[in-house]
């Protein structure tokens, strides 16, 4: 069986309807990426309680791009890159960016780290991929987080049930930045992580 997070292509393409950049619009979506039949209820939520996205932006498994597209309506100005190892997720990002005028950059993990070299993240958004296993997730998460600039935030959607409290833990334990809950709704908790440098300190 393929799973979403698989490197193949998309299959068949279909059309839903979202609310991102706080508008309905028309998307394009497929069978095979995760969520094609419509917004994710986790993904929603979180775009609901993120803060607006500003500078160097990265959306760590981007799927069909809502967490993307809704950061580059919200910001035009803001550099947006969104990463998945999924070829399918990329051209469907792509193509609906395309559809809705904005400007994202789609980018497989390689050339992701490439784009934002030594530069810090100043705005990291993700719906991680929690099925790919604990071992796979810790390793996404330490790739990403470390890179936050020192003023920087990240706003992760995990399900309560699919492990998020455990996963706030390891975060501060095991990669030492503060982690928070900044909200919690429909079994979702929404987190919020800084840089271990940072000055600001996160919202509690
Ligand atoms: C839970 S889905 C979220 C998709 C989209 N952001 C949304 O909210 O609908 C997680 C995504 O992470 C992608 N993914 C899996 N492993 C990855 C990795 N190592 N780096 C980047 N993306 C990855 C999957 O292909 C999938 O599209």
């Amino acid at each position: 069986m393929d799973h979403y997070f698989t490197s193949k292509p998309a299959g068949e393409r279909s059309t839903i309807h979202a609310t991102l950049g706080g508008v309905v619009r028309e998307l394009v979506t497929a069978r095979g990426v995760f969520s094609g039949e419509r917004l994710d209820p986790g993904t929603r939520i979180l775009i609901e309680h993120a803060p607006d996205p500003h500078g160097l932006t990265v959306d760590v498994g981007c799927g069909w791009g809502p967490l993307s597209l809704d950061a580059a309506l919200r910001n035009p100005a803001a550099e947006v890159i969104a990463v998945d190892v999924n070829e399918g997720a990329r051209e469907l990002t792509a193509e609906n960016a395309a559809r809705l005028g904005v400007t994202v950059t789609t980018a497989t993990p390689e050339e992701a780290l490439q784009l934002v070299g030594t530069r810090g993240i100043d705005y990291l958004i993700s719906n991680p991929p929690i099925r790919v296993g604990k071992s796979e997730l810790h390793s996404i998460l330490a790739t990403w987080l470390p890179r936050l600039a020192p003023e920087g935030a990240a706003y992760l959607v995990v399900a309560k049930n699919l492990g998020a409290d455990s996963l706030q833990r390891w975060i501060e334990a095991e990669l030492g930045q503060p982690c928070v809950r900044i909200a919690s709704q429909k079994g979702y908790r929404i987190l919020q992580v800084t840089s271990a440098t940072s000055t600001a300190g996160p919202e509690r």
